[in-house]
């Protein structure tokens, strides 16, 4: 039965990551994966993690299964810090949430949860979005049509086509936002923005899904969800998909959420029995391990401040490098590069040609997406004089 099946290409992001593994040039730059790298070019391990991760070496006395909702404090703390302490839904019961396999994870109960609801229901997606929702979502069997947003001669959003093709989205149907830091291309909703954007949810009836996979890498943590607050406070339905592979560093462990926030506390209790189910046919359980030590950090005053004091380093220096990029890139290759201070988040599309990023790799071992897609955390001291000469070889 099986020898029928063909051998599938590796995934074009992780493909590239790959190539670059092997290039043996010791100058080679890569800007391929979505993963924070800090001025050595290492992904690292938070200190107030590791330290969660002493204490729960220290206290653990079983690996038994976790519940299918996961970690209680793990759900209380990313409840709070998504919607904010004084969100009247959470203060009423209206949120419900299961731990989850990563943001992937998240995406994926949510998307069975809305299967379970209205199925086949139509999921609007940003033109372009992270090429892992289709796939993501679609297999549970939703369709999708898409929404414009970015538009690259401006390198922002195009928000009057947004809300024209948005306008059509009625209810039933679910509109998957980027919460911030947009992937790929960096460029997110202003507060005003997001106020219009409230305004059509409330006159068209759509439910607003939020892919929340960056927060406190934008403008930190509390302004990088103050939209989608916003939207939260005024609208009655609301699933938030979060991870915190990126804002915890815990990648590998798989840490993410799903949230439901819906009309009355009875529907929120409903939506979680919906979800519990959708995981126990899927996968079960949830990974423990970082979803307790998420936990542990969000529910001590002291890992958590700790915690937000290195999630605003690397924010810092993240905008930092994007400031860094915006001036020298402009000056070496004489035309404007400003728009990249502009962005948010880890991700921008630098307007090359998919020949000119194609050449940057084969000649001078610079490896980002041919959509010239960077992850702009990949950039540091030491690399950003080549980076920018080799981007200046290839356009001028
Ligand atoms: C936009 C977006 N959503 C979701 C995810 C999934 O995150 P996780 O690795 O936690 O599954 C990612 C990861 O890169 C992402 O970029």
């Amino acid at each position: 039965m099986l020898e029928q099946l063909s051998e599938l290409p590796d995934d074009p992001i992780l493909g590239l990551a790959a190539e670059c593994r092997s290039d043996p040039n010791p100058e080679k730059v890569d800007l391929t994966v979505g993963i924070y790298m800090d001025e050595s070019g290492h992904c690292p391990i938070f200190k107030s993690i590791a330290r969660a991760q002493e204490k729960l070496i220290d206290e653990e006395l079983t690996k038994a299964y976790i519940p299918a909702v996961g970690d209680e404090a793990f759900n209380i703390g990313m409840r709070e810090l998504i919607f904010g302490s004084d969100s009247s839904a959470l203060n009423d019961g209206r949120i419900s949430s299961i731990q989850t396999p990563g943001g992937c994870g998240a995406l994926r109960i949510g998307a069975e949860v809305i299967q379970s609801a209205a199925p086949g229901a139509k999921v609007w997606v940003s033109d372009p979005t992270w090429p892992v929702h289709i796939p993501l979502l679609g297999s549970v069997g939703l369709n999708f049509e898409t929404y414009r947003y970015y538009d690259p001669e401006t390198h922002g959003v195009d928000f009057s086509m947004m809300l024209d093709d948005l306008s059509n989205a009625q209810k039933g149907d679910v509109v998957l936002l980027h919460g911030c830091c947009h992937n790929p291309c960096g460029a997110d909703l202003t507060m005003d923005q997001w106020k219009q954007l409230t305004q059509l949810s409330q006159q068209q009836g759509f439910t607003p899904m939020i892919d929340l996979a960056y927060q406190g890498l934008g403008a930190g943590l509390e302004d990088d969800v103050a939209g989608l607050r916003f939207l939260a406070d005024n609208v009655e339905e609301v699933i938030v998909a979060a991870s915190c592979s990126k804002n915890m560093g815990l990648y590998r462990e798989r840490t993410g959420i799903i949230l439901f926030q819906s009309e009355s506390s009875s529907s929120a209790r409903a939506i979680a029995s919906q979800a519990k189910v959708a995981a126990r046919r899927v996968y079960s359980m949830p990974p423990a391990h970082g979803g307790i030590l998420a936990g542990l950090v969000l529910s001590d005053s002291k890992l958590k401040e700790d915690w937000i004091a290195e999630l605003d380093a690397m924010c810092i220096r993240i905008n930092s490098l994007r400031d860094q990029l915006s001036t020298h890139l402009t000056a070496a290759c004489g035309r404007d590069f400003d728009f990249i201070r502009r962005e948010n988040g880890m991700f921008s599309f630098l307007g090359l040609t998919s020949e000119q990023a194609k050449s940057l790799r084969s000649e001078h071992s610079v490896y980002m997406l041919d959509s010239s897609r960077i992850n702009v955390a990949g950039i540091n001291a030491n690399n950003i004089d080549y980076f920018v000469k080799s981007i200046a070889r290839v356009t001028n």
